[in-house]
């Protein structure tokens, strides 16, 4: 292996985000607006391409990979991609191969991504009550997603819920979600909504539901114990004795992770954010497709580019307004 990544803040960078498409057959309120336009196919990196810039990123050290989108099981033929990554899990170099999804493909797909290596899944899903989904989704439709958690688990995936922690949204479901999860032996993780993309009329201040309110919540109703443990991504976890499952907390707002950062992301057209709160970001196509038989200038151009990662992310609520707000929609960077 080549030296590892090493960012100007002495953060190793081993965890890789890949946005495979910035298409989705939903379009969640807080990560898309209602007419989103899509990118040309010509600017998408090709399969071929996302192996290159993926297996480069793994020889310099990236241990964990994590296939996100838009959607990216509605990516055409993503499952060569994640069997060709099996590679990689087969050498050892890859520790985990992993993707974050809407669940509406995995009924289609599950089976498939377990025999690529994939062992663990994060499905998005806010609410349990269908017409709560419609609304949140707008395009989505419940019992679709929850056979696709079903044949994940059928499949031997170990299922990982993320709901979106949204103000007089879903306050009052949490413990029928978190028995639900408890019931199917699935970790759940709370995630505090972030200022992205074009709001319109809304504020997400207005849906901005602390997680420090959460887990009150959660002490109402049982036995809490902190968790030491982390998975190599943002959350931290407490146990619930009663039902002896992990709830995880994602909170860029009220208690910032950045100090431990140790990922990137790659959208689908081969740009490379540094971070998720940040416009920072280097183009890593233009080396990649200009030097068809050589990474050298693609190795080059990502040393250069984790040179300048920032410290992080701007987001702040707490002037009463949404400060560090992104135009740049999640389904860009693929959360
Ligand atoms: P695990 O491997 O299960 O720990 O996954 P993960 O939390 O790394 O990935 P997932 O795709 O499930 O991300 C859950 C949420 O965390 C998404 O909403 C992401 O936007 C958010 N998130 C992940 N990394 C970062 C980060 O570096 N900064 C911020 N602000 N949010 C992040
Ligand atoms: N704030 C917080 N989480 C978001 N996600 C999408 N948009 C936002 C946002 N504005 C979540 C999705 C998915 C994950 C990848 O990112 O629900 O679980
Ligand atoms: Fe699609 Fe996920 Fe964005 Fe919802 S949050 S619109 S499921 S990419």
């Amino acid at each position: 292996m080549s030296a590892p990544l090493i960012d100007p803040f002495a953060r190793a960078i081993t965890y890789l985000r890949v946005s495979v498409t910035d298409r989705c057959d939903f379009r969640c309120v807080y990560c898309m607006s209602e007419n989103m336009t899509f990118l040309p196919k010509k600017e998408l990196l090709t399969l071929e391409e996302l192996d290159r810039m993926c297996s480069t990123f793994i020889r310099l050290g990236v241990e964990k990979l994590r296939i996100t989108g838009g959607e990216p099981l509605v990516r055409r033929d993503i499952m060569t991609f994640f069997r060709a990554m099996t590679r990689h899990l087969d050498s050892g170099a890859l520790k985990e191969l992993t993707l974050t999804t809407n669940g509406s493909q995995l009924e289609r797909f599950a089976q498939d991504l377990f025999d690529a290596g994939v062992r663990r899944v994060n499905i998005s899903l806010d609410t349990l009550d269908e017409d709560k989904f419609a609304a949140v989704t707008r395009w989505g439709r419940l019992p679709q997603v929850l056979r696709g958690i079903d044949a994940a688990q059928k499949a031997g995936l170990r299922v990982k819920i993320n709901a979106v922690a949204l103000k007089g949204f879903n306050e009052e479901e949490l413990p029928r979600i978190t028995e639900w999860c408890a019931e199917r032996d699935m970790d759940l993780t709370w995630i505090e909504v972030m200022p992205m993309g074009d709001i319109g009329n809304e504020d997400r201040l207005d849906q901005y539901w602390s997680l420090d309110n959460v887990r009150a919540r959660y002490g109402e109703h049982y036995t809490v114990t902190d968790l030491a443990e982390r998975t190599g991504g943002p959350a931290r976890y407490v146990r619930l004795e009663e039902t002896g499952q992990k709830i995880g907390f994602i909170t860029p707002l009220s208690h910032n992770f950045c100090e431990s950062c140790n990922r990137v992301r790659l959208t689908c057209t081969g740009e490379l954010y540094m971070c998720l709160g940040q416009e920072d970001m280097a183009d890593l196509r233009a080396p990649l497709r200009d030097h068809p038989d050589s990474e050298a200038p693609l190795e080059q151009a990502i040393r250069a580019a984790i040179s300048h990662k920032p410290k992080g992310h701007d987001f702040d609520y707490s002037r009463q307004r949404a400060d560090g707000q992104m135009s740049r929609h999640m389904s860009h960077t693929g959360g």
